[in-house]
């Protein structure tokens, strides 16, 4: 149960918006998450009220996971309004209040303003918002991404907390709204078997492993000036190596959390250009709005080491990149080798590298140890064996929120854990100064391949475990 809420959707009529958050706050109240909440839209577009709620509804239906048939529809589409943002901040001021007397306690709701806006919009966003007197009981979510480097986001984290405080502030990384991304605290934490070994005495090397099947989708004005390093490795894949990489926090609370992220990010050695393999795929260059010899990369590789007493000399491969051979979200760790073979020569023919711990981020995720065992039958054959577990198999219906679903509930309960602080940020863009200003030229790939041929000289004499 959360406290009586206005939610101000900006971008209301954009792709997030319909893709992920109009099903998403949706399904919260379906599953009786979102009780007294009014939800203003708003976005430069001119539409009534009428025209937005018949937009959204459009979304759900397209988007949603068929949850038009249950009746609460009408419920959700009452919380709905909209103003134009091009009718300036009073307006604005004016549409939150009325939904705030609407709910029956004005000057007790919590605001809860969803920047789902391009980064450029972001300011003038806040700075609308400050204008209108918006800013006092409230949140703002944060898209990302935030900054290009490391001055860019310096600059807008000042600018930003001109008007709001940090503790005001959720920035969203949806991949760490993902239930099995939540998982690896659990797993690590509440467990006693694995954490005596998660360290370098006992782990050879960690792949993050994101490829996917997709290319753009209309999204190349914004990739081309993006690239996969900022789209996907400086946000979500190097959350999800923090929550591999910390030390056990003191307590769950946020505070110490971010902190042991913050710490990881610190101990991280730079990033090297030759450590990086950056990718373009064949056809990318003759795209509209993608420059001639664009040097933009669709694909990147990457070795990071983590220099402290944990991870010292344990590399961590990460690599991700549009139109590749499969989609998948996967995170490997290879354990050690046993320091010598007893087995007979020839029985270990079905040994392919060392056993394995996986976390499977999709949305039906999985969590597998692979290892070796005896083959039945006579003599003495290994193989390899498995165990699963599946995350939705356990979970009820509506047990299970999706990424954003989540991350909303959190904001609005004033949750921080799941989200990305300023100082974590600017400590990344730091680490990534050598690459930025250096970069590795992009190689070609052929669409539907695992990218350059060169990725197999970064990880040698380790090999990528995907695919499977
Ligand atoms: C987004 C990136 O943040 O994450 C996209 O901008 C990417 O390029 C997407 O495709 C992947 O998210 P998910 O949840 O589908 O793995």
């Amino acid at each position: 149960m959360t406290a009586p809420h206005v939610i101000v959707l900006f971008g209301a009529t954009g792709d997030l918006a319909k893709r992920k958050l109009l099903p998403g706050l949706l399904r919260l109240t379906q599953a009786g998450l979102l009780t007294d909440t009014r939800i203003v839209g708003t976005s430069l577009e001119q539409l009534t009220t009428e025209e937005f709620v018949a937009k959204a509804r459009a979304a759900c239906a397209e988007f949603g996971k068929g949850q038009l048939d249950d009746g609460k529809w009408e419920i959700f589409a009452e919380m709905l309004s909209f103003v134009s943002q091009s009718e300036g901040p009073h307006a604005l001021a004016e549409a939150v209040r009325k939904a705030e007397a609407d709910l029956g306690a004005p000057g007790e709701v919590q605001l809860l303003h969803y920047l789902s806006v391009p980064p450029k919009a972001a300011l003038s966003v806040i700075r609308q918002l400050a204008e209108a007197r918006l800013v006092d009981r409230a949140r703002i979510i944060m898209e990302k991404p935030f900054g290009t480097d490391l001055e860019s986001a310096v600059a807008l984290n000042n600018e930003v907390h001109e008007v709001f405080d940090e503790d005001q502030i959720f920035r969203i990384d949806h991949f760490l709204g993902k239930e099995a991304a939540q998982n690896i605290l659990a797993f690590r934490f509440a467990n006693g078997l694995f954490e005596p070994i998660w360290n370098r005495n006992f782990i050879q090397h960690v792949q993050i492993d994101v490829p996917e099947t997709l290319g753009l989708e209309g999204r190349t004005a914004f990739y081309e000036t993006t690239g996969a390093f900022r789209d996907m490795v400086v946000t979500h894949l190097f959350q999800v190596l923090a929550f591999m990489a910390m030390e056990p926090p003191t307590s769950l609370a946020p505070g110490p959390i971010s902190d042991e992220k913050l710490k990881v990010f610190r101990s991280m050695k730079t990033i090297e250009p030759h450590d990086v393999v950056r990718g373009q795929y064949n056809g990318y260059r003759g795209k509209e709005e993608v420059a001639e010899y664009s040097d933009t990369e669709t694909f990147i590789a990457l070795r990071i080491e983590i220099d402290n007493w944990r991870w010292a000399g344990v590399p961590f491969f990460l690599r991700t990149g549009k139109k590749l051979a499969e989609g998948a979200r996967v995170i490997s760790i290879a354990f050690k080798e046993p320091p010598l073979s007893m087995f007979p020569a020839g029985s270990n023919a079905g040994m392919q590298g060392p056993d394995h711990l996986t976390f499977d981020l999709a949305d039906q995720s999985r969590m597998s140890l692979s290892f070796y065992g005896k083959r039945p039958g006579p003599g003495m054959q290994l193989e390899k064996l498995s165990m699963q577990f599946a995350t939705h198999e356990t979970a009820s219906a509506v047990g299970v929120l999706e990424a954003y679903e989540r991350l909303i509930l959190d904001a609005m309960k004033g949750d921080h854990t799941l989200f990305t602080t300023a100082a974590g940020i600017e400590a990344l863009w730091e680490k990534s100064i050598p690459l930025l200003q250096n970069p590795p030229p992009v190689r070609a790939y052929a669409p539907g391949s695992w990218g350059p041929n060169a990725i197999h000289q970064l990880i040698a004499p380790h090999a990528w475990r995907l695919p499977f």
